[in-house]
């Protein structure tokens, strides 16, 4: 058990979580028995290799994949089938491409019940710290890949939930980007006051990734997913991109890496 596993109130807590699907040859468990506790405020991530079950766990907190044992809750609240308790940042198609950036970007909190005059002007305001200044009406397709990931982040930012779950918000993109987007996720982040920081569910297949954004990283076995090894990063924040150096952030790396079987 670590600590995050032994708060009193996590912000989620996963327990038991079985999915199957119907496969060729009868039922197929996709994710096979998940327990996952994050404390308020914590950033963890889940790596394992693909179609382990990730998205499907972030799917079950969204409240959008009914699990068929175990239980989901965010802030102590059953979430099994009741979307709306998190902000849910897809693996794919995450922006709308007949809304112009600012529609998209308060599309979360549009669908939350926030007046759109109200999610507008706060984007407005966020829109630089973003790195989106100026680009309020353009079209998706007027975008790179990194802005358009930028608008998706936005959006999961602004809408009003405690939880937000992004489903390998920079998978798509070159290394480079990549590293500026992580150094310009932890900024955002860094933006709300310690009390108020919102815990983040973060999947992706990247370990350097994981380790460099996160509390705790944990890792997932191949299907049927479960949870085999998971470790706790403690360097101070904010943490530059040069950390990857770091005997100590090295050595975690092959830790996880040997989760992985790699
Ligand atoms: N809606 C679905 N219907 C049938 N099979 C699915 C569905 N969603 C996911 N799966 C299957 O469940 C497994 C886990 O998928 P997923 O959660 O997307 O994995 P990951 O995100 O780790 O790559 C995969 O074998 C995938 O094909
Ligand atoms: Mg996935």
């Amino acid at each position: 058990m670590t600590d995050a596993e032994q708060v009193r109130d996590p912000a989620v807590a996963v327990r038991g979580l079985s999915i199957s699907f119907p496969g060729p040859d009868g039922q197929r468990t996709a994710v096979g028995g998940v327990d996952l506790c994050v404390g308020s405020g914590r950033f963890v991530s889940i790596v394992g290799p693909s179609g382990c079950g990730k998205s499907t766990v972030l799917r079950a907190l969204a409240g959008l994949q009914v699990p068929d044992a175990g239980s989901v809750a965010v802030q102590g609240a059953d979430v099994a089938g009741r979307p709306g308790s998190t902000a849910w940042l897809p693996q794919r198609d995450a922006l709308l491409p007949w809304r112009r950036v600012l529609g998209n970007a308060v599309l979360g909190a549009e669908l939350h019940g926030v007046p759109v005059r109200e999610a507008e002007d706060q984007a407005r305001g966020l829109l630089a710290r973003f790195g989106l200044a100026g680009t309020e009406d353009q079209w998706p397709s007027e975008l790179s890949g990194g802005m358009r990931q930028r608008v998706a982040v936005l959006r999961t930012f602004l809408t009003p939930a405690p939880v937000l779950l992004l489903d390998e918000p920079f998978g798509a993109l070159d290394a480079l980007t990549r590293r500026q987007m992580q150094g310009w996720l932890q900024e955002v982040l860094a933006v709300e006051a310690p009390g108020e920081r919102r815990t983040v569910v973060l999947v992706t297949h990247d370990v350097e990734e994981a380790l460099l954004l996160s509390d705790r990283v944990v890792v997932m076995s191949p299907a049927p997913g479960r949870i085999v090894a998971e470790v706790e990063v403690g360097f101070d924040r904010p943490r530059a991109a040069t950390l990857v150096a770091d005997p100590a952030f090295v050595a975690q790396r092959l830790e996880l890496l040997a989760g992985l079987g790699a």
